[in-house]
């Protein structure tokens, strides 16, 4: 499988804390079958480390790689961030600030859970007058796809990609999220599950639990297509 939105890079957000941490969150995910992990700081937040393109971010995806080599633990890291669209996002976008998924087209965005979809929409249009496309992090958190899941309808229509979080669909991230994860997993509108892990233990990349509720609760989903086919061919750059 391949994990395409997780905060394992040490140091960088409120994920992992330290490179011991990198390494427990690595080996809980190669052992439930993760073998591609997609390394997704935070990036434009209102924080100190904003993990815009630099040398030194893009040294820490090779860092960890080797501390994992060096350890026998079998995960391969790709680079990526998760982008917070706010109000200077346009002016990084035309910059060139964004790390996309493994350098491809496809970008990870998440918005502020109360954003208004007007300025959704805006930014995704910004995206793709960019030549890239939206990947929209965890849709079922947001109040109006919550109360609209049409909206999420129409973003699929118009080629948007929709991650949902495995904690959602476990129940872990409150009843709202996971109702609204039913219902777009059910609308067959979702194209990726990934962790968004930000430890080894609490929001873990571990997919055991994932793979049974979704065997359990949604055998109308397709775990191989969610895990494996399409992050695949996002890692590679290929139309989905
Ligand atoms: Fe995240």
């Amino acid at each position: 499988m391949l994990d395409l939105h997780c905060h394992i890079l040490p140091g960088l957000d409120d994920g992992a804390e330290t490179l011991g941490v990198s390494l427990e969150m690595a080996a809980a995910a190669a052992s439930s079958g993760v073998e591609y992990i997609f390394a997704t700081p935070h990036c434009n937040t209102h924080d100190a480390r904003k993990n815009y393109r630099s040398p030194e971010l893009i040294a820490s995806y090779r860092r960890l790689q080797s501390t994992l080599d060096e350890n026998g633990i079998p995960i391969r890291i790709l680079s990526g961030a998760e982008i917070l669209a706010r109000g200077n996002f346009e002016a990084h976008l035309e910059a060139d600030d964004f790390m996309t998924l493994n350098a491809s087209r496809y970008l990870l965005l998440e918005f502020y859970f109360d954003e208004d979809p007007a300025y959704m929409e805006h930014c995704f249009r910004a995206v793709e007058n960019a030549s890239m496309v939206p990947v929209v992090a965890h849709p079922e958190r947001y109040d109006c796809v919550q109360r609209s899941p049409e909206l999420a309808e129409l973003w699929v229509a118009r080629g948007r990609v929709l991650q949902v979080n495995k904690g959602s669909i476990l129940g872990e991230l409150g009843e709202d999220a996971y109702l609204s994860a039913a219902v777009l997993l059910r609308r067959g509108l979702v194209s990726v599950i990934a962790s968004d892990a930000h430890h080894f233990y609490y929001r873990n990349p571990h997919m055991g639990a994932l793979l049974e509720a979704l065997d359990r609760r949604f055998p109308e989903v397709d775990p191989e297509h969610l895990l494996r086919t399409v992050p695949m061919k996002i890692a590679k750059d290929q139309p989905l």
